[in-house]
């Protein structure tokens, strides 16, 4: 057993996703149940903020987690982000009923502004990030550009929540275990434009949309069911997505760093040109993972109009997300 703690730092900790995500990381699932963990804890600075973060630190102390080795709250990420290895960015402001994500932009990019410089500032030259607070790839590529000494791509953005939602709607129609979906795509932007893609996916070696072989589902039902989600359950919790998002965090952090084995995964990463998306834009691409980097899986052919329209669609959002918000760089 490695019995060097590792340094998370979580923002928006004592917000609803955190209160789904932090005992899974404590308990092993995100690094692995022999990798002991210290958790640099940023809320608000407010005192219910800060209140409510001291309660969640009080259960996760009842845990007796035999991985945590440690605990702080911070209020200022200049402190939070000290020496962090992997930094999960995921308080922001969350969207409510009928909002659209972009009328966050603003609000968020200070945010992300403030916690990029800070990263740049104090954080492990390695450090790790995820983005989840939304809208997730721009405020990824906000923070990126905020952090000029920090590699590059190692600020991501959260599609595997997508990922998930396409796998289990492709599942259930097939009547299959999600388990025996590969080679699943989300492109682009965690919002409505995404475009969830199975042309290339496959189960027990037949292709899926040769086995579903029902166009107008694929285009009428299943598409929108993925892009809308997001809203659909905030529609019925009145309250957005937690569990099932800390499940993606866990999920997207654990495959980065221990590997996917050749299995296709989504991430949000900053594009070096691939599939032709202008350098830097922090695009939703399936990945490979292993010995803690991930690899664009290159290739894939786009040759016909409705894929390349989807594409262009969710890039050309991406691209006035990234206008609105320049001028506050
Ligand atoms: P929440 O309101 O329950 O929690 C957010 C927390 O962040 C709050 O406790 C708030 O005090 C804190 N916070 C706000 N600004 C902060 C800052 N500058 N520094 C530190 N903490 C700050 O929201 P939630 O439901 O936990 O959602 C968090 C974010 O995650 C939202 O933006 C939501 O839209 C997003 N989200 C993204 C995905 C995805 O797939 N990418 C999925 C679900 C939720
Ligand atoms: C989700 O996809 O569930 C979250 O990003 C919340 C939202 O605003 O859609």
């Amino acid at each position: 057993m490695s019995t060097k703690p590792v340094r998370i730092a979580v923002t928006g900790a004592a917000g609803q996703v955190s209160y789904a995500l932090l005992y899974r990381i404590a308990s092993g699932e995100m690094l692995g149940k022999d990798q002991p963990v210290i958790l640099q804890l940023l809320e608000l600075p407010n005192e219910k903020a800060q209140a409510a973060l001291k309660g969640v630190m009080m259960e996760l102390e009842d845990c007796a987690f035999p991985l945590l080795y440690g605990m702080e709250a911070h209020s200022d990420p200049a402190v939070a982000f000290k020496d962090t290895e992997y930094a999960l960015l995921v308080g922001s402001r969350p969207r409510g009923p009928g909002m659209e994500r972009t009328e966050l932009l603003a609000a968020n990019a200070q945010i992300f502004t403030a916690q990029g410089k800070a990263l740049d500032a104090v954080a492990s030259r390695n450090v790790k990030v995820l983005v989840v607070g939304n809208p997730a790839n721009t405020n990824a590529w906000i923070a990126m550009q905020s952090a000029p000494s920090l590699p590059r791509e190692n600020f991501t953005a959260m599609l595997r929540l997508d990922h998930n939602r396409a796998l289990s709607q492709l599942a259930a129609r097939m009547g299959k275990p999600v388990s025996l979906i590969k080679c699943l795509a989300v492109w682009g932007n965690h919002s409505s434009t995404m475009y969830p893609d199975y042309r290339f996916a496959s189960m027990e070696g037949e292709s899926v949309k040769d086995i579903i072989n029902d166009d107008a589902w694929y285009k009428d039902v299943f598409l929108p069911t993925v892009a809308k989600r997001g809203a659909a359950i905030i529609e019925a919790r009145g309250q957005s997505s937690a569990g099932s998002a800390a499940t993606a965090v866990i999920d997207h952090m654990r495959d980065w760093v221990m590997g996917t084995q050749g299995r296709w995964v989504t991430m949000g990463v900053p594009s070096n040109g691939e599939y032709d998306i202008p350098k830097n834009v922090v695009f939703g691409y399936p990945v490979t993972c292993s010995g803690g980097k991930y690899t664009i899986v290159e290739g894939l052919k786009f040759d016909d109009e409705f894929s390349q329209d989807r594409i262009e669609r969710t890039l050309a959002e991406l691209i006035s997300e990234q206008d609105a918000v320049k001028h506050l760089l």
